[in-house]
């Protein structure tokens, strides 16, 4: 996938695929940027590059290697500036994957970067946090406004989307977002809050215990 640009006002939000499918993100105003996970340093480069980006700053949503592989070569280039121009950040404790996940909702750009949380369509897997863990933190996420575009930290769509086709076979709009992600796959990956709230079903799921019992299907599908 080619390299996905995304506009709120003065903010661009440039999503860089790297590895095999993940994505490392960065948030622009006025030639400055943020960047958010550090998994591949080259194509981050080049999209600072050929965008004539300053890197400011690196946040990174939690310590997995595909997350953080280029950070050393990638923080070499950070001024270190914090001139906060694409706004104020939130971080929103984000346990469950890991012990230590974090996810930063941008109000400005009307962005969350959720990483390996809420990945796009689904949730990320529990190694290392427990299944109400991972619930609770959905549940802050699923509070942000509806408009809110989600930024997950893999593009694993189309596994996600069957999944839940298998969980809701009737529901129109995991069929409508799959059928999407064959014509515009970027539009299909980066849905809003709102979305999201109606296609993926663990965000669908009412009690820890239904959660628990959809995550626990997921690993074995
Ligand atoms: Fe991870």
């Amino acid at each position: 996938m080619k390299l996905y640009r995304f506009e709120h006002g003065p903010i661009q939000i440039l999503a860089v695929p790297v590895l095999n499918d993940n994505f490392d993100y960065l948030i622009c105003r006025a030639g400055k940027a943020l960047l958010v996970d550090a998994s591949e340093a080259a194509p981050v480069r080049r999209a600072l590059e050929e965008n004539g980006l300053e890197l400011e700053q690196i946040l990174l949503t939690h310590e997995h290697y595909d997350h953080i592989g280029g950070l050393s070569e990638l923080a070499l280039l950070c001024s270190g500036g914090a001139t906060g121009v694409v706004g104020q950040v939130r971080e929103i404790p984000t346990p469950g994957h890991t012990i230590d996940d974090t996810a930063y909702y941008f109000p400005e750009a009307a962005a969350v970067f959720t990483g390996d949380c809420l990945i796009n369509g689904a949730c990320g897997r529990l190694l290392g946090g427990t299944a109400e863990e991972l619930y609770d933190s959905l549940q802050r996420i699923k509070v942000l406004p509806d408009e809110t575009r989600v930024f997950g930290g893999h593009d694993y769509l189309e596994d996600n989307l069957r999944f839940g086709l298998s969980v809701e076979p009737d529901n129109a709009q995991i069929k409508a977002r799959l059928e999407l992600y064959r014509t515009d796959p970027a539009a299909a990956i980066f849905s809003t809050l709102g979305e999201e709230k109606q296609s993926n079903v663990f965000l669908r799921a009412k009690t820890a215990g239904e959660f628990a019992a959809l995550r626990s299907a997921k690993d074995r599908f």
